[in-house]
């Protein structure tokens, strides 16, 4: 089991459990994800969602074996799926980002509404350095979030950053000792139990309406020259490199 979902005291939890490769997202596990949070969403007893990992790891982000064997084909692929399910998804998201967090594993931090990240988290988004480019609208909200300057270091350089960064630039909340982040996040997710769910979903359907046409027509455009990069010669250098356990050579184009 790769995605274990369980419902505790009004919180719906995904947790990513696949440590033997650094919770890397395989289809499979995006389709749960995307099942799960449409679960929650149906279930009146569902007051928020916590998202979370492993101790030391969030998620590596995709798999980079599927990226090469299984590209995503089209809008209805599974991490696709996924991301329209988090972005439909009307009741409060909790993220306990409890260690590395790479590609999607920090664009999705985006399409939450409270984020925790333990200390000894490492955030990146290294789309470029792999042949490809920001997705999940992240080309969009990161510049809105800290500026283009700011983002550029992130998206086009690809460079890790720090809990404390991501607080920094508007990406997460706070920063918590690694031992504390998961009972943390799941405090403040219990704590939608005590108010009144209407006016929550219609808060948070609000603070999100002014972006949603603009993001989901981002996230087409991104996914079209994404789909085409998973594709090209750059990227299969980059994939080969990452499994070869060697820097990549882009000399050559
Ligand atoms: N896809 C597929 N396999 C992955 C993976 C991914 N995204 N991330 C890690 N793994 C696998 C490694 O191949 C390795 O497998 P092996 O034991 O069979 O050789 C195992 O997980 C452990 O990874 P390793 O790189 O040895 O761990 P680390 O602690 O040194 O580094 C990371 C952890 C996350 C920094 C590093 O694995 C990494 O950079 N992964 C790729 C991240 C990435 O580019 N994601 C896609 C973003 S779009």
């Amino acid at each position: 089991m790769t995605i274990r979902t369980a419902t505790l005291n009004g919180v719906a939890t995904i947790e990513i459990a696949r440590p033997e490769k650094k919770n890397a997202l395989t289809l499979a596990m995006y389709q749960a994800m995307a099942d799960a949070l449409r679960a929650a969403v149906s279930d009146a007893g569902v007051r928020a969602v916590l998202i979370t990992g492993q101790p030391g790891m969030f998620t590596s982000g995709n798999d980079l074996e599927d990226f090469m064997q299984r590209p995503p084909q089209g809008m209805d692929s599974p991490v696709f799926q996924f991301m329209q399910a988090l972005l439909d998804c009307d009741k409060p998201v909790v993220a306990a980002v409890t260690g590395v967090a790479v590609g999607i594993g920090t664009t999705m931090l985006l399409h939450c509404d409270f984020v925790y990240v333990s200390d000894e988290a490492r955030l990146a988004m290294p789309f470029v350095s792999l042949g490809l480019v920001p997705e999940y609208a992240s080309s969009l909200v990161l510049p809105q979030l800290m500026g283009h300057v700011r983002a550029a270091e992130k998206l086009m350089l690809g460079e890790p950053f720090t809990g404390a960064d991501a607080v920094d630039c508007g990406i997460a909340n706070a920063v918590l000792p690694a031992g504390e982040v998961v009972g943390h996040a799941r405090r403040m997710a219990e704590r939608f139990n005590a108010l009144p769910p209407g006016a929550v979903r219609d808060a948070k359907r609000l603070m999100r309406a002014p972006l949603k046409d603009q993001l989901q027509q981002v996230m087409r455009t991104e996914a079209e020259i994404f789909g085409a990069r998973l594709r090209s010669p750059e990227a299969m250098e980059a994939f080969q490199a990452f499994f070869q356990k060697r820097k990549p050579d882009f000399s050559k184009f």
